[in-house]
């Protein structure tokens, strides 16, 4: 695949902002995106919260996983995958051979405050345990893998989505 038309797949932690810059990048680089947990729920028509509930955590990541590897054999787009898509040694061999992989490295703290604004939605994994405690455990056990998966990592801290995607595309057009 020429470099340019490689996917460009955005990961991180819940609520780190991948699902807000997709359509900003989207719109600026005029290539289209993908918000994978809305395309599962969309295609179960069950939210994500139903979908742990009723038929676990470990099929959602099953799930989660199949139709991201089945995806990305398609046209080129820019991916807003699942905090945990990383979990797995398919996807995270995926994420280096078909695309560039972006990680917004948000601080906990400015996560937790938007996950307790929007109360958690779409996130089993916090309203389970809403506190920051857990927060940090998840963020301990995936940074090896967001660090291995990353060609780029962008504090988004204090940033606008618009300064985000400048610094998307100035690294994707070095
Ligand atoms: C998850 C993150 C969520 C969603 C699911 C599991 C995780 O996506 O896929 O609740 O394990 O971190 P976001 O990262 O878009 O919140």
């Amino acid at each position: 695949m020429e470099n340019t038309q490689k996917h460009i797949f955005i990961i991180g932690m819940m609520c780190s902002g991948k699902s807000s810059l997709a359509p900003v990048l989207s719109k600026k680089l005029d290539i289209p995106f993908i918000d994978l947990d809305m395309d599962l729920v969309s295609i179960l028509g069950l939210d994500i919260q139903e979908i742990f509930n009723t038929l676990s955590e470990k099929k959602f990541r099953l799930l989660e996983s199949t139709y991201f590897l089945e995806h990305i054999k398609g046209s080129q787009h820019i991916y807003a995958t699942g905090g945990g898509l990383v979990l797995n040694k398919n996807n995270r061999a995926s994420l280096s051979k078909y695309g560039i992989t972006i990680l917004l490295d948000t601080p906990i703290e400015l996560i937790y405050k938007r996950l307790i604004k929007d109360q958690g939605k779409s996130r089993p994994l916090f309203i389970k345990s809403p506190n920051k405690e857990n927060l940090k455990k998840i963020w301990n056990e995936r940074k090896e893998y967001y660090a291995q998966c990353a060609n780029l990592v962008i504090k988004t801290e204090n940033k606008s989505l618009d300064i985000i995607a400048q610094e998307v595309i100035e690294y994707i057009n070095q």
